[in-house]
């Protein structure tokens, strides 16, 4: 009987994508989550067909050009790309697979939850009764803003874009959108679609951003842009930490000028801008957009779908190159 072949997995993944695996190949599982190196990474894949990384693994070009010639496949464990260096992969007769579709939900209940979070003060909610220095209601204590009537301004009306809308009108919030072109008509969710990004700007009381990470998007929200958004604006991030300028944002949140913010990503993950923590206007959590235990299993399971289909000889159904 032939050798199963062997894929390795960078990051312990849901128990049923680990079973599938085990079951199906021989597999080599990262099993203390670690960061690879370069030369660790080539390490670990030495004899691998595939590999299944996830967004916190870079896939440089010197990442993917010291894997071992065995590799044909890379399945990235994320909707996100921009950590893994395509030309150079598609330069090698590398297949690279994503996972979109599946964690559309999932984001957009934390883009969400976030939007509640930063408007409600939970992160000084929350540090209040962790002190235990609650005493009682008070008529004018913690007061938010009440997102009902809001506008909200969504960047990048893609999957997880509208999927925000539709969740964000149900709570009576007017949405909009900025996106290259308006997305096909039924599509908007009850949003409307600005044409510039600063006419959004102008007009979101809630800005949230859903656009990829790429070399035109990395820093869109810098201090011009910041200043063109209404007075105690409130800003959401759960796309990708780089497209915030954090000097800026930090600055605004510092003048009023940002009210507040709920931000799920970071640049330099997991290195985040320390002063973030120091701000009690900002409610922060680790990269959890698409952290339940369903979406989780479901991106390994289409993970794995592609590499099956590319190591069976069969066009995946998500194939970046
Ligand atoms: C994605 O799928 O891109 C999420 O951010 C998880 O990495």
């Amino acid at each position: 009987m032939d050798k199963k072949p062997l894929v390795v997995a960078t990051r312990r993944l849901p128990r049923a994508c680990e079973e599938r695996l085990a079951t199906d190949y021989l597999f080599r599982m990262g099993d203390d989550d670690a960061n690879y190196s370069a030369e660790a990474l080539k390490a670990h894949t030495e004899g691998a067909a595939g590999l299944l990384v996830t967004s916190a693994d870079t896939l440089d070009a010197t990442a993917i050009n010291s894997l071992p010639d065995t590799i044909r496949v890379v399945a990235t464990f994320s909707v996100g790309y921009e950590h893994i260096d395509l030309e150079a992969a598609a330069a090698r007769g590398l297949k690279v697979c994503n996972t979109p579709g599946v964690l559309t939900a999932a984001t957009a209940d934390i883009t969400l939850f976030l939007i509640l979070a930063a408007t409600r003060r939970a992160r000084e909610g929350q540090a209040l009764m962790l002190a235990g220095t609650w005493n009682g209601l008070r008529p004018t204590q913690l007061l938010g803003s009440q997102i009902t009537g809001k506008r909200l301004g969504i960047v990048g009306m893609g999957r997880i874009g509208r999927a925000v809308a539709s969740r964000a009108r149900s709570f009576g919030m007017e949405v909009s959108y900025h996106n290259r072109r308006p997305v096909a008509e039924g599509m908007d969710a009850g949003a409307s679609y600005v044409p510039s990004l600063e006419g959004l700007l102008s007009q979101s009381d809630v800005l949230s951003l859903h656009c990829p990470l790429t070399p035109e998007t990395k820093g869109l929200l810098n201090a011009p842009r910041i200043a063109q958004l209404p007075d105690g604006a409130v800003v959401i991030n759960t796309a990708r930490g780089p497209l915030i300028d954090d000097n800026a944002l930090i600055a605004a949140l510092l003048s009023g000028k940002v009210s507040a913010a709920g931000l799920d990503v970071y640049a330099n993950e997991p290195n985040l801008d320390q002063r973030y923590l120091t701000l009690e206007n900002v409610f922060l959590l680790p990269h959890l957009g698409s952290a339940t235990l369903e979406t989780r299993t479901a991106m390994g399971m289409l993970a794995i779908d592609g590499i099956d289909a590319v190591l069976a000889g069969r066009p995946p159904l998500h194939c970046l190159v």
